[in-house]
């Protein structure tokens, strides 16, 4: 198994650029079994994540053809409506067919995901909100199964703003009879990607980014060329390498009002953070003082970048107390955070944070995708050297998070596969 090896307390300095959004670039590949054409998605990222979602519709009879940054896919093949378990347990957002499955041909049969390390994740949001279009849900022998059509106009309320269960109920909707309204539908940026790939597909959705987003019905998605937006974890996770490691980094490819949550915590901690139309410059080097967070849906500050912001204030004299409201087990990182001497109790979903002048490297494990991008952070600041294991975690949802680091003069190498 690979492993990375960071060798910390050196300021970052330079420039660095963001990949394509995981997280939108993800339903909008279900999203591409809608079309019964061809889509081409370009700025896609290099992850373990978008080739276990291209596995998921090569299963399903689509044909998925990668060039560099560019995914092609052709939905006119699809002649499936069963995912099995290998594949839903690998990755959960693989349950993002059943919403485009349902619309287009009325079956879909989608082995349960599994959890996570971060909690049990379920999908009783999703099925409620199917069954509420109309579709008649079984669940038995492991799997999820929906059957029927839509009877007609209707309005779903959800009872938390689910970005998945958002997208899944959006894509279910969009080939059916009538008009569709989810109330208290999530409001991140992957959402409004998705709704304008699917208009520009001909579909007819209006209010993605509000807590009302309106389906009107069509009757068929034609073939599209899409740029995904650029991922805003990726460039919050940059964003904090600059503040832990005391440096001078300009990232680019970035949409500010994306990322606004993390840079006005940012600037609450002391870091310095300029605005350009090219990029954000994030200056670490001045006095950092604690601070409380809470995470939230957005626009509140994002659970994504949990971890990574616990590593920073990990490395700030004094007091910060940190509160994740949107999974239940997202603390796993803490005990390796300990490892290298970091001093945080946890309470329930309230870690409090006494943070020190100096973390030690140490051998850690990475638990989940953003534990492992602060056990990185954390080895940044750290005396001597980290060597961080299970960084297929970090493969998942990182594109050469090494090499992109080293370009900015971190000292981090990836070990052989032994
Ligand atoms: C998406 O997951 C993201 N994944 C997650 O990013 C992100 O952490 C999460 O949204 C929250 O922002 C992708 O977009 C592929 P949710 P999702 O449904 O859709 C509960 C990463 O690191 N819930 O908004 O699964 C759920 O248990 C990943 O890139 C139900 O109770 O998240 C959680 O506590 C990690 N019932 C909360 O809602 C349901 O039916 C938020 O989950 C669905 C969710």
């Amino acid at each position: 198994m690979d492993y990375l090896v960071v060798r910390g307390s050196k300021p970052l300095k330079g420039q660095i650029s963001v990949s394509g959004s995981k997280n939108s670039t993800l339903p909008i590949m279900a999203a591409s079994l809608l079309c019964s054409g061809e889509v081409v998605l370009t700025g896609v990222p290099d992850l373990e994540d978008i080739k276990v979602m291209a596995q998921a519709l090569e299963i399903l009879g689509a044909k998925v053809k990668r060039e560099k940054d560019v995914l092609i896919i052709d939905g006119s093949t699809v002649n499936k409506i069963e995912l099995p378990e290998e594949i839903s347990r690998k990755m959960r957002a693989s349950n993002l067919v059943m919403g485009a499955l349902l619309s287009r041909f009325h079956h879909a049969r989608v082995a349960y995901p599994g959890g996570c390390a971060i909690g049990t994740r379920p999908m009783d949001l999703h099925l409620k909100g199917f069954q509420s279009m109309g579709f008649t849900i079984k669940e038995e022998f492991g799997f999820m199964e929906g059957l029927g059509s839509s009877l007609g106009s209707q309005e779903i309320l959800l009872d938390f703003p689910s970005v998945g269960a958002t997208e899944n109920l959006m894509m279910a909707a969009v080939l059916l009879p009538g008009t569709t309204i989810l109330r208290n539908a999530a409001r991140e940026p992957e959402i409004v990607d998705l709704q304008n790939f699917l208009n520009r597909m001909g579909a007819k959705i209006r209010g993605a980014g509000l807590d009302t987003i309106r389906i009107e019905g069509v009757s068929r998605l034609g073939s599209v060329e899409h740029a995904v937006i650029p991922d805003r974890i990726e460039a919050g996770t940059f964003m904090v390498a600059a503040a832990i490691s005391r440096g001078e980094v300009f990232i680019e490819n970035v949409v500010l009002e994306h990322v606004q949550p993390v840079v006005s915590k940012l600037r609450e901690i002391g870091a310095e953070v300029l605005t350009y139309n090219s990029g954000i410059k994030v200056v670490g080097g001045g006095r950092l003082r604690p601070a409380d967070i809470k995470t939230m849906p957005y626009p509140g500050f994002p659970t994504d970048m949990q971890p990574q912001i616990m590593a920073l204030l990990s490395s700030i004299v004094g007091t910060s107390v940190l509160v994740e409201t949107i999974f239940e087990n997202r603390f796993m990182h803490v005990q390796e955070l300990r490892r290298m001497g970091a001093d945080i109790k946890v309470e329930g979903r309230v870690a409090i944070i006494k943070g020190k002048n100096r973390l030690e490297g140490a051998s850690v494990e990475a638990t989940d995708l953003r534990a492992g991008a602060a056990l990185i952070l954390a080895g940044l600041f750290a005396d001597g050297e980290t060597h961080i294991n299970r960084i297929d975690h970090i493969d998942r949802g990182y594109d050469k998070i090494h090499v992109k680091l080293q370009s900015i003069g971190a000292d981090i190498t990836r070990g052989p596969r032994t």
